[in-house]
C-alpha cells in the first residue's frame, strides 16, 4: 500500500478544550505519525483563502470566523493511505451522524466546532500542506 501525507487542523474548539493530545493519540495509535505540526493562530486572509471553495456556501463567513476564533494546529501526517485513514478515524462532518468511535463522535461540539479538518484527496492534501508548510518544516 501507498505511503502518503495527509493535511489536518485541530480546530479552535480543540485546542480550547486541552484536546490536542488525545487526538493526536487517535493519530499515533491508528498508524499515522505526525511528521509536522505547528500551533498557529490563523489570519482572516489566511482562512478565507484556504476556504474559497465553500466561498458559495451559506455557513462560509461563520467557518470563516469560528476558524480564527482561537489557537489551531496545523499537520502533516503521514502513513498508509493517510488520506482515507484520517477520514476515516475523523468520522461525519456533522457529529450526531458520526460513528462511534470517531474523532468527532468523541469530541466534536457541533457541526461548526467539529474538531478536525482532513484533507479530502492527495492532490488537495499536497495544496493544503504546501499552504502552511516549507518542505524544510516536515521531517519524514
Ligand atoms: S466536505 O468534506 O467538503 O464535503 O464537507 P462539508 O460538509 O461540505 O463541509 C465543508 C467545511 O465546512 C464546514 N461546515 C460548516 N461550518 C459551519 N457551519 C456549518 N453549518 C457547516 N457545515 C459544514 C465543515 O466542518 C467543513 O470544514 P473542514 O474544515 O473542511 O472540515
Amino acid at each position: 500500500m501507498a505511503i502518503e501525507r495527509t493535511f489536518s487542523i485541530l480546530k479552535p474548539d480543540a485546542t480550547r478544550r486541552n484536546l490536542t493530545g488525545k487526538i493526536n493519540a487517535v493519530f499515533e495509535e491508528n498508524g499515522l505519525r505526525i511528521v509536522a505540526q505547528k500551533r498557529i493562530h490563523m489570519t482572516e486572509t489566511q482562512a478565507k483563502k484556504f476556504y474559497e471553495v465553500h466561498a458559495a456556501r451559506p455557513f462560509y463567513g461563520e467557518l470563516v470566523s469560528f476558524m480564527t476564533s482561537g489557537p489551531v494546529v496545523v499537520q502533516v501526517l503521514e502513513g498508509e493511505n493517510a488520506v482515507a485513514k484520517n477520514r476515516e478515524l475523523m468520522g461525519a462532518t456533522n457529529p450526531a451522524n458520526a460513528d462511534a468511535g470517531t474523532i468527532r463522535k468523541m469530541f466534536a461540539e457541533s457541526i461548526e466546532a467539529n474538531s478536525v479538518h482532513g484533507s479530502d484527496s492527495a492532490e488537495n492534501a499536497a495544496i493544503e500542506i504546501a499552504y502552511f508548510f516549507a518542505g524544510s518544516e516536515i521531517v519524514g
